[in-house]
């Protein structure tokens, strides 16, 4: 079944004590019972953050990335392992910030894939496309080909882990939140290409998010969208009652 995810990705922010506080915080708060809750806290504040979120059914934590060797001699890498043994259940993996930043590329992408799902860890999977792609309208063309070069291997059983999150790059901290409309248009786009490539349960089943200034002023919208079934949250979700308030607009 498909769920309803609501992701924080706190990103490089927060000492020690303000991570801790804003998990306990968020999770003082009611929050409706039928969306899962994600923490993506930096990968030195996952023990505590898991640990915390254990004591909670629908609340889990996610590694903002994974390396893409699964142990050896890689200096400051974190691997799949490494976050699965804590007990962690989800990895974010092709956020645009280390495709940029780190020159990720599809094919390393999919290398990452294959440790997050030897190592039982869930995907969360991000596509999305610049500005100069959107308006060049390039962008659906683009999107296929970062799902398809890092996910389109996965045989049925693997593929069912998998979480997408769209995330227009030229949306991401700017302020500027792509349109419902727009949204909907490249989040059924994905959902038909997954059908296409898999089947119909598959892709009816698969959660997909949106990231990209999503807010507690534009979340009710964007959720209230056939095919958005959650959000990647960047900015919003270093405030609690701005996560809850997007956690509880479905
Ligand atoms: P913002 O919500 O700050 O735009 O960030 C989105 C994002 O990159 C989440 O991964």
């Amino acid at each position: 079944m498909k769920k309803n995810i609501v992701v924080g990705n706190w990103k490089m922010n927060l000492k020690k004590i303000d991570a801790i506080n804003l998990v306990n915080n968020v999770l003082s708060l009611e929050l409706l019972d039928d969306v899962e809750v994600v923490f993506a806290p930096s990968s030195i504040y996952l023990s505590k953050v898991n640990e915390i979120c254990s004591h909670y059914s629908s609340v889990n934590t996610a590694s903002q990335d994974i390396s893409f060797n699964n142990n050896g001699a890689y200096t400051g890498e974190v691997s799949a392992e490494m976050v699965r043994s804590l007990g962690v259940k989800y990895t974010i993996i092709g956020h645009s910030e280390r495709r940029d930043y780190f020159n990720e590329t599809n094919k390393e992408l999919k290398k990452k894939v294959d440790l997050a799902i030897l190592n039982d860890l869930k995907v969360i999977f991000c596509c999305g496309e610049s500005q100069k792609q959107r308006e060049s309208g390039e962008y659906f063309h683009y999107i296929k080909s970062q799902i398809s070069e890092s996910l389109f291997h996965l045989d049925n059983k693997h593929f069912s882990k998998i979480v997408i999150a769209y995330e227009p790059i030229w949306a991401i901290g700017t302020g500027k939140t792509a349109s419902p409309d727009q949204v909907e248009e490249v989040h059924k786009y994905i959902r038909g290409i997954i059908k296409d490539r898999y089947n119909e349960s598959l892709a009816i089943n698969c959660s997909i998010l949106y990231g990209g200034s999503c807010n507690p002023s534009n979340s009710r919208e964007l959720f209230s969208q056939k095919n958005i079934d959650g959000g990647l949250i960047g900015g919003a979700s270093l405030n609690p009652q701005s996560f809850v308030d997007i956690i509880n607009s479905f």
